[in-house]
This record gives structure tokens, sequence and C-alpha cells, in this order.
């Protein structure tokens, strides 16, 4: 179950899924946005993936994680946070990550596995504000600032190492 804006999330959510079948699982992708029926015994394991935006999640998760936690509760689960903040090596833990952290204070399900992926930033497909709000971001917290850049801060080994962690679950 993944929640994106601009695409990334579920491009990690495919590699996860890629190397969970590598190990012998078979992996359904949903999108938070279309409000997935989760009903108990369809999933062996249910892992859930979102990205930040201005600091939170979309609303939709917490809303499917308060509406569906017996279900998650009753199954292997997990879930995992994509943001930009978790390309320095001081954030990029589940315990060191403060979007992360501040997430689960919010919410009563304890997730079993957690996982935290850096994301990738395309300046030129932003508009205008988020550019420049990004850019400004960037600068203060010494990161690229060039608008006609794309980069892309994922460690996809520690993807991959999450994605062998879920198909041992
Ligand atoms: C408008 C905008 C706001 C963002 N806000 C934050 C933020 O507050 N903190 C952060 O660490 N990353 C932030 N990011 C980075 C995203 O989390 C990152 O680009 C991620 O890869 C987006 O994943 P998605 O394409 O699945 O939505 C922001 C990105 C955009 C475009």
């Amino acid at each position: 179950m993944y929640s994106t804006t601009d695409g990334h999330t579920v491009e990690i959510c495919r590699r996860l899924k890629q190397t969970a079948e590598e190990h012998g699982e078979t992996v359904e992708l949903r999108n938070l946005k279309e409000e997935p029926e989760l009903r108990s015994g369809t999933f062996d394991k249910i892992v859930i993936g979102a990205s930040i935006r201005y600091g939170k999640h979309q609303p939709l998760v917490n809303k499917f994680i308060r509406k569906n936690q017996e279900t998650l509760e009753a199954h292997p689960n997990a879930f995992f946070s994509v943001n930009v903040v978790a390309r320095k090596p001081e954030k990029n833990q589940p315990e060191t990550n403060p979007y992360l952290q501040k997430f689960l204070e919010r919410i009563d399900w304890q997730p079993q596995r957690l996982g935290v992926f850096a994301g990738r930033i395309d300046f030129p497909s932003l508009g205008f504000v988020d550019k420049h709000m990004i850019r400004f971001i960037m600068w203060m917290t010494k990161g690229p600032t060039d608008p006609l850049s794309v980069v892309e801060f994922t460690d996809w080994d520690s993807v991959e190492a999450f994605g062998r962690m879920i198909a041992e679950m």
C-alpha cells in the first residue's frame, strides 16, 4: 500500500516488490488514494509506504491506518517513510528520522518493522512555488539547489535489504 505525490514512493515499492518476489513472495501494489479495501485474510503481510511533503505524510495515510488498524495488527506488517531529510546519515534510520518518529507518536498502530528512505527531487517538474520553496529548504540544509537538476538520494541497497526483510517476515 503506498501514498505518493510525484511517483518516487511507488518506484521504491516496485523495487521492494521485485526483491520480495525474488525471494518467493507474491506482491500486489495498491495506491491508498484509491481507498483499497483491506479485508482480513486477503494478504499474508501488509506494508505501507508514504512520502513526506512539507513535513507530513498525506492525511489519507493516517485515515487508512485508523480505519484498518485491527486488520493491520492481525498480520505481519511494516511501514516506511520517504523524505529528503533521510539523505543525511544522521537522519536515515527509523530511530533518527524526525518525520517517522513524529508520525509514530501520532498514530496508535505500532508497525512491526520500520524503514526510511531518502527520496528524489525533480526540480524541473515542480511548479514555481514548490520549486522555489524546495530550493530554499535545500539551501538552508546545505543540499542541491540547481533548478534544472533531478537529484535522487535513494540508497537502493537499503531498499533491497528492506525487501529481503519483508520476504523473511
Ligand atoms: C513540494 C515538496 C515538499 C516536500 N517537503 C519535504 C519535507 O518537508 N521534508 C522532506 O524531508 N522532504 C520533503 N520533500 C521531498 C519528498 O519527500 C521527496 O521528493 C520524495 O521522493 C517524494 O516522494 P513521492 O514522489 O512518492 O511523493 C518534498 C518534496 C516536494 C516536491
